[in-house]
């Protein structure tokens, strides 16, 4: 007789063992394993299946993806193009970032252009998801939508609707009645991910699971919902500043290196075509700030990078870093110690990217160096606050020289368009570049002349 089984798997990593440990063997990490109790299942049919015949990767028929166009140009971008359909989506985020108002504007669009849209909450009610749509233009009143956690239901429902494009606000909510445990739990969302992609690709849905973030950053609920889905966008920022920035940190159907910027108003979100307008607008060319030529993606975005150093009474003094790598902080403080002579070693020392906008490269090192060196001398880089923001862009290396970084004309062509002078980069970052061969002469070409004296460290 087929009877309810028992397994257990792994919060963190989705290791799947058969008894319970306090350990989980696949990442070593204390109490993750969680019981999943799955309803007896029909009889097996082991060994009396049909062999099935491979086909050679050449005869296979590969028609061209169909996309689906939001017409919000940043995220149509970061998907590579807009949804592809049959594909599955994981949108991550804090609360309050706006994922649900992203993803009521994008069928809000679809709806207005005559395509078939679904918006399943398991979150807030109908009432207050009308609510939301009432601020956002578009046809975002148009979307017809569902008030539902049942799995089976929703299920159930996409098969009758066969929607273009669906919302599940959020795969946290939705719950599958033959599985114990709570929704939200391991097995749960794992469970809801499998049977949605499946229907999702057997109907041509694109489907968007709404995922949260933990407090630390990652996605919660199983990492093994990455590996399901194929394409997981993360949305960030602070939710006290206007600047969002949404990108993909897997895509199966375009690059993982593109970001868009939204801004939020009044009116739902606003997309940020000319980010670096804004920030070199927003630049406030005080001592500890400089402007950071960038790449997100294949796009440049200017970003302005402050600096606080401060005495302090802490042992050890602080180290803080927001939008950068903290041990990229680390490195570039002791460089400029090493190689420079700015020792900053008893002082505290806060890092920031204007805007709540984080910036993962290493040609961002040089740009974090300048705007500490400043900060510690107390002096504006350049001609001061009435001459033109100062620019930058490379990668510091452990013996204090400057090392290029990819696509140096593009960043030199984006710091020319806002008018930024000098641009310090590396030696062999070619015409318009302020070059420098080490940080010790990227500091004497940033800084006011008697500013730099070469103290040892
Ligand atoms: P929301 O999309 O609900 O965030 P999430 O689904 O990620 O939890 O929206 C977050 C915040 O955005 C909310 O605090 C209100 C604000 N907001 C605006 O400022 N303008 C708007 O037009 C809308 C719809 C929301
Ligand atoms: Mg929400």
């Amino acid at each position: 007789m087929a009877r309810a089984t028992t397994s257990f798997t792994c919060s963190e990593c989705g290791h799947e063992a058969a008894r319970w440990m306090g350990r989980c063997p696949g990442c070593s990490a204390w109490n993750t394993l969680v019981e999943e109790v799955r309803a007896a299942a029909p009889p097996a049919r082991a060994g009396r299946a049909a062999p099935a015949r491979p086909v050679r990767l050449a005869d296979v028929s590969a028609p061209a993806e169909v996309r689906l166009r939001t017409g919000l140009g940043e995220l149509d971008r970061v998907l590579g193009g807009g949804f592809v359909a049959g594909s599955i989506v994981l949108l991550g985020g804090s609360p309050g970032i706006g994922k649900s108002t992203l993803t009521g504007m994008a069928l809000g669009n679809l709806a207005a252009a005559g395509r078939r849209t679904l918006y399943v909450t398991g979150e807030e009610s109908a009432a207050q998801v009308r609510l939301r749509a009432e601020r956002l233009a578009g046809g975002a009143l148009d979307v017809p939508a569902l008030a539902e956690t049942d799995l089976e239901t929703v299920v159930a429902t996409l098969d009758a609707e066969r929607p273009e494009l669906c919302v599940i606000d959020s795969v946290q909510t939705l719950h599958a009645a033959d599985l114990t445990g709570a929704a939200g739990s391991v097995g749960q969302v794992r469970e809801v991910a499998d049977r949605l992609t499946r229907l999702a690709k057997a109907r041509g849905i694109a489907v968007v699971l709404v995922g949260h973030v933990t407090k630390d950053g990652a996605l919660a609920g199983p990492r093994v919902l990455e590996h399901l889905v194929d394409c997981v966008l993360q949305f960030e920022g602070e939710r006290e500043r206007t600047y969002r920035t949404l990108r993909a940190l897997k895509n199966r159907f375009g690059s993982t290196s593109e970001v868009g910027v939204f801004e939020m108003r009044q009116g739902g979100l606003v997309e940020v075509a000319d980010a670096s307008a804004r920030f070199v607008g927003e630049a406030t060319r005080a001592p500890g700030s400089v402007v950071l030529a960038a790449m997100e993606g294949s796009r440049p975005l200017l970003v302005e990078v402050q600096a606080l150093v401060s005495p302090s009474e802490l042992v050890p003094p602080r180290r803080i870093a927001n939008g950068i790598d903290r041990n990229r902080l680390a490195l570039v403080l002791a460089v400029l110690g090493r190689h420079a002579g700015v020792g900053v070693g008893g002082a505290d020392v806060f890092v920031n990217v204007a805007g709540g906008v984080r910036v993962d490269e290493p040609g961002a090192d040089l740009a974090v160096a300048l705007a500490v060196a400043g900060a510690a001398r107390g002096v504006a880089l350049g001609g001061g606050p009435e001459a033109p923001p100062v620019g930058c862009f490379g990668e510091i290396g452990l013996t204090g020289e400057l090392r290029t970084v990819g696509h140096p004309d593009r960043r030199l062509a984006e710091a020319r368009k806002f008018g930024l002078t000098p641009v310090i980069a590396p030696t062999g970052s070619g015409p318009g570049a302020a070059e420098a061969p080490t940080l010790r002469a990227a500091l004497r070409a940033a800084l006011p002349r008697g500013a730099v004296r070469a103290k040892a460290a």
